[in-house]
Protein backbone atom coordinates (compact mmCIF):
# COMPACT_ATOMS: atom_id res chain seq x y z
CA UNK A 1 0.00 0.00 0.00
CA UNK A 2 2.50 2.29 1.26
CA UNK A 3 4.69 1.36 -2.42
CA UNK A 4 1.66 2.17 -4.36
CA UNK A 5 1.09 5.98 -3.02
CA UNK A 6 4.99 6.33 -3.58
CA UNK A 7 4.65 5.32 -7.03
CA UNK A 8 1.49 8.40 -7.22
CA UNK A 9 3.33 10.74 -5.99
CA UNK A 10 6.20 10.28 -8.10
CA UNK A 11 3.73 10.10 -10.99
CA UNK A 12 1.89 13.52 -10.21
CA UNK A 13 5.30 15.41 -9.17
CA UNK A 14 6.68 13.99 -13.15
CA UNK A 15 3.24 14.95 -14.89
CA UNK A 16 3.53 18.51 -13.39
CA UNK A 17 6.83 18.54 -13.93
CA UNK A 18 5.90 17.90 -18.00
CA UNK A 19 3.34 20.36 -17.62
CA UNK A 20 5.49 23.57 -15.93
CA UNK A 21 8.61 22.86 -18.77
CA UNK A 22 5.58 22.46 -21.83
CA UNK A 23 3.75 25.73 -20.64
CA UNK A 24 7.55 27.48 -20.16
CA UNK A 25 8.56 26.43 -23.82
CA UNK A 26 5.34 27.94 -25.36
CA UNK A 27 5.17 30.69 -23.05
CA UNK A 28 8.81 31.28 -24.53
CA UNK A 29 8.03 31.06 -27.70
CA UNK A 30 5.41 33.35 -27.66
CA UNK A 31 7.27 35.64 -26.33
CA UNK A 32 10.04 35.56 -29.45
CA UNK A 33 6.98 36.25 -31.49
CA UNK A 34 5.87 39.11 -29.74
CA UNK A 35 9.64 40.78 -29.46
CA UNK A 36 9.57 40.21 -33.23
CA UNK A 37 6.31 41.53 -33.97
CA UNK A 38 7.26 45.06 -32.01
CA UNK A 39 10.62 44.66 -32.91
CA UNK A 40 9.07 44.86 -37.15
CA UNK A 41 6.21 47.18 -35.96
CA UNK A 42 9.35 49.96 -34.50
CA UNK A 43 11.32 49.97 -37.32
CA UNK A 44 9.42 49.46 -40.09
CA UNK A 45 7.06 52.38 -39.53
CA UNK A 46 9.13 54.86 -39.46
CA UNK A 47 9.59 55.78 -43.43
CA UNK A 48 6.07 54.54 -44.45
CA UNK A 49 3.10 52.70 -42.94
CA UNK A 50 3.04 48.83 -42.47
CA UNK A 51 0.47 48.50 -44.88
CA UNK A 52 3.69 48.20 -47.33
CA UNK A 53 4.75 45.23 -45.86
CA UNK A 54 1.44 44.04 -45.00
CA UNK A 55 0.15 43.98 -48.29
CA UNK A 56 2.53 41.58 -49.94
CA UNK A 57 3.63 37.77 -49.58
CA UNK A 58 7.19 36.83 -50.07
CA UNK A 59 9.30 33.66 -49.60
CA UNK A 60 12.10 34.09 -47.14
CA UNK A 61 14.45 34.61 -49.77
CA UNK A 62 12.11 37.69 -50.99
CA UNK A 63 12.00 39.29 -47.20
CA UNK A 64 15.33 39.17 -47.26
CA UNK A 65 15.85 41.29 -50.59
CA UNK A 66 13.28 43.19 -49.76
CA UNK A 67 15.12 44.01 -45.92
CA UNK A 68 17.81 44.73 -47.39
CA UNK A 69 16.64 46.68 -49.73
CA UNK A 70 15.37 48.67 -46.98
CA UNK A 71 18.23 49.03 -44.84
CA UNK A 72 19.79 50.46 -48.37
CA UNK A 73 17.04 52.92 -48.07
CA UNK A 74 18.49 53.99 -44.54
CA UNK A 75 16.48 51.66 -42.09
CA UNK A 76 18.97 51.14 -39.28
CA UNK A 77 18.85 47.67 -38.20
CA UNK A 78 21.45 45.58 -37.06
CA UNK A 79 22.17 42.14 -38.38
CA UNK A 80 20.14 40.50 -35.56
CA UNK A 81 17.86 42.62 -35.58
CA UNK A 82 17.10 42.18 -39.59
CA UNK A 83 17.24 38.47 -39.41
CA UNK A 84 14.59 38.50 -36.47
CA UNK A 85 12.08 40.81 -38.52
CA UNK A 86 12.90 38.70 -41.57
CA UNK A 87 11.98 35.51 -39.78
CA UNK A 88 8.45 37.56 -38.57
CA UNK A 89 7.50 38.67 -42.19
CA UNK A 90 8.24 34.96 -43.46
CA UNK A 91 6.27 33.27 -40.90
CA UNK A 92 3.34 35.81 -40.84
CA UNK A 93 3.06 37.10 -44.49
CA UNK A 94 4.95 34.06 -46.52
CA UNK A 95 4.37 32.92 -49.82
C1 LIG B 1 14.59 54.85 -43.76
C2 LIG B 1 13.26 54.73 -44.31
C3 LIG B 1 12.64 53.35 -44.41
C4 LIG B 1 12.50 52.41 -43.42
C5 LIG B 1 12.93 52.51 -41.96
C6 LIG B 1 11.82 51.28 -44.02
N1 LIG B 1 11.54 51.55 -45.32
FE1 LIG B 1 10.41 50.40 -46.56
N2 LIG B 1 10.53 51.84 -48.02
C7 LIG B 1 11.31 52.98 -47.94
C8 LIG B 1 11.30 53.66 -49.24
C9 LIG B 1 12.05 54.95 -49.56
C10 LIG B 1 10.48 52.90 -50.09
C11 LIG B 1 10.20 53.12 -51.60
C12 LIG B 1 11.43 52.76 -52.45
C13 LIG B 1 11.69 51.27 -52.49
O1 LIG B 1 10.77 50.50 -52.81
O2 LIG B 1 12.83 50.86 -52.21
C14 LIG B 1 10.01 51.76 -49.29
C15 LIG B 1 9.16 50.79 -49.76
C16 LIG B 1 8.78 49.66 -49.07
C17 LIG B 1 7.91 48.62 -49.58
C18 LIG B 1 7.18 48.62 -50.93
C19 LIG B 1 8.17 48.42 -52.05
C20 LIG B 1 8.11 47.06 -52.67
O3 LIG B 1 9.05 46.72 -53.44
O4 LIG B 1 7.19 46.30 -52.42
C21 LIG B 1 7.86 47.64 -48.62
C22 LIG B 1 7.10 46.33 -48.71
C23 LIG B 1 8.69 48.07 -47.52
N3 LIG B 1 9.21 49.29 -47.80
C24 LIG B 1 8.92 47.32 -46.37
C25 LIG B 1 9.71 47.74 -45.28
C26 LIG B 1 10.05 46.91 -44.14
C27 LIG B 1 9.63 45.46 -43.95
C28 LIG B 1 10.78 47.69 -43.31
C29 LIG B 1 11.42 47.29 -41.99
C30 LIG B 1 12.49 46.33 -42.08
C31 LIG B 1 10.91 49.00 -43.93
N4 LIG B 1 10.27 48.99 -45.14
C32 LIG B 1 11.56 50.09 -43.36
C33 LIG B 1 11.94 53.44 -46.82
C34 LIG B 1 12.02 52.79 -45.61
Amino acid sequence: MKKQFAKIVVLTALLLFAFTITANFSYAADNKDNAQKKLFEQKCSQCHSLDEPRSQRNTKDGWTELVTRMRGNGCDLTNSEAAAIIDYLSKEFGK
